[in-house]
């Protein structure tokens, strides 16, 4: 019997190390003209094309010439009920949060509705090259459902949970300690490992969840160690005053989460942005993640994230990419990478494309520990993967032109740079799930 083999030939980039660590040399693969072999939706081989074309002659190759592969971009940040509020004008975080966030998430108590944002939230996703996310639901476990149920039908490898929140919030958003465990924990049991599926244990921020609240989200970790966690930590002033006033007794921010038994290996705290040196380190110590927002941090005017303290070589941390939609403003983590390298530059520190790439793939499936799965196109991983186009608009190719042919890592990099800052879901030819192609422009 002949297997159902796919073949890909095109030039593809992905990253085999970190490059705020390692040297480009080391960390970038590029192959100007390479074979990417699938087999039931896993990736068997991959390397130039000279090399294995006679290995494999006889089976049909879908060609992308003059196009760039990548592995399907991670968005480790997301709410998938704020789609529709994006560009919600005038206000930072707790104001937002009031006055259009929690009336919008009121909306998700209808199963139907949430499944109709769900649908149109991983078309979106998948439109912008983004295969996998660690995505908010809402406080009702219907949402939950609902995304969980649209994420399975398309095959997609994602992450979610219930929002648990039981104070500072109108009531209508209130769950309990008690109600929040036991719909977090038949979640779970439903979900959590479903096919592609994930699930994430999740407190909304300190604000919203007493302390007991808290300790219940620590007793399901313990319950349920391979599941995430995430939450929200340090992204305002004036949300980091709140908290110090509620919780007197926690050293710092992150320390109200430790207290609950909640920062471990596979946390991942959204914004991190006006972090102690001593809150870096224990995030550090603890193997937790960041997840950096650009677009949302510039948006709701939260602050700068020290990006070049979370990757310190004496206290490293993984960061990935997060878009949060819907106080960031683009589903694109092209135009995510874009905003995170002016952020840089107002902090007179530099932030290479590679590196911005890394962030969006590889770095992304370390912050969520699944770089045994995803982000790049080593043998045995699963093969979600973007099809490029740098010169998807009239401008870029006028760009490109000024670049020499990009057949060398040098030459690509400034094509990969002019694609992070000018790039959007225009450049995103294609996207494949599993080696079965999700989403095609044309
Ligand atoms: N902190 C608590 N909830 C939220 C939210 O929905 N969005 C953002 N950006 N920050 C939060
Ligand atoms: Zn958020």
């Amino acid at each position: 019997m002949i297997t159902q083999l796919k073949l890909f030939r095109s030039s593809f980039l992905d990253f085999i190390d970190d490059p705020f660590y390692e040297s480009e040399e080391t960390s970038v693969r590029y192959l100007a003209d390479g074979l990417l072999v699938v087999e039931s939706g896993i990736i068997i081989d991959f390397d130039d094309y000279n090399i294995l074309k006679d290995k494999y002659q006889g089976f049909t190759i879908t060609h992308y010439p003059d196009l760039l592969i990548l592995p399907g971009f991670i968005d480790t940040h997301i709410h998938f009920p704020q789609t529709e509020m994006i560009a919600s004008y005038g206000e930072q975080l707790l104001e937002w949060l009031n006055q259009y966030t929690f009336p919008t998430e009121r909306k998700f108590s209808s199963k139907e509705y949430a499944q109709k944002i769900a649908s149109f939230f991983l078309d979106e996703l998948l439109k912008n090259g983004t295969t996998t996310a660690l995505v908010f639901a809402t406080v009702f476990p219907q949402s939950v459902d609902a995304f969980f149920e649209e994420a399975e039908r398309r095959n997609l490898r994602m992450i979610s949970g219930k929002v648990m929140m039981d104070s500072h919030a109108p009531d209508y958003l209130k769950d309990t300690p008690e109600t929040s465990y036991q719909d977090s924990k038949r979640l779970i049991q439903t979900w959590h490992k479903k096919g592609r599926l994930l699930y994430a244990i999740t407190p909304r921020f300190a604000i919203t969840s007493s302390r007991e609240q808290l300790k219940i989200a620590g007793k399901l970790l313990t319950e349920f160690p391979d599941v995430y966690l995430q939450t929200h930590l340090s992204e305002n002033l004036k949300e980091v005053e709140f908290v110090a006033g509620l919780f007197p007794e926690a050293p710092n921010y992150l320390g109200v989460y430790d207290q609950a038994g909640l920062v471990g290996e596979r946390s991942i705290f959204a914004h991190s942005i006006h972090l102690t040196p001593d809150e870096f380190k224990r995030l550090s110590e603890a193997k937790s993640a960041i997840a950096f927002c650009p677009t949302s941090n510039l948006f709701l005017g939260s602050g700068l994230f020290k990006l070049h303290q979370a990757k310190s070589k004496t206290h490293p941390i993984n960061v990935g990419l997060g878009s949060d939609i819907g106080a960031g403003t683009s589903f694109s983590l092209l135009q995510t990478a874009n905003e995170a390298y002016k952020v840089a530059q107002l902090q007179n520190q530099t932030l290479s494309p590679f590196q911005a790439l890394f962030l969006a793939t590889l770095g992304g499936a370390k912050a969520l520990k699944l770089e045994d799965k995803i982000g790049n196109f080593d043998i045995g991983k699963e093969a979600d993967f973007i099809v490029l186009d740098y010169n998807s608009t009239p401008l870029m190719r006028l760009i490109n032109q000024q670049i020499s042919e990009p057949q060398t890592r040098l030459k690509i990099a400034e094509t990969i740079f002019s694609l992070v800052i000018l790039g959007d879901d225009r450049a995103i030819q294609a996207t494949y799930i599993m080696g079965e192609r999700a989403y095609s422009k044309e």
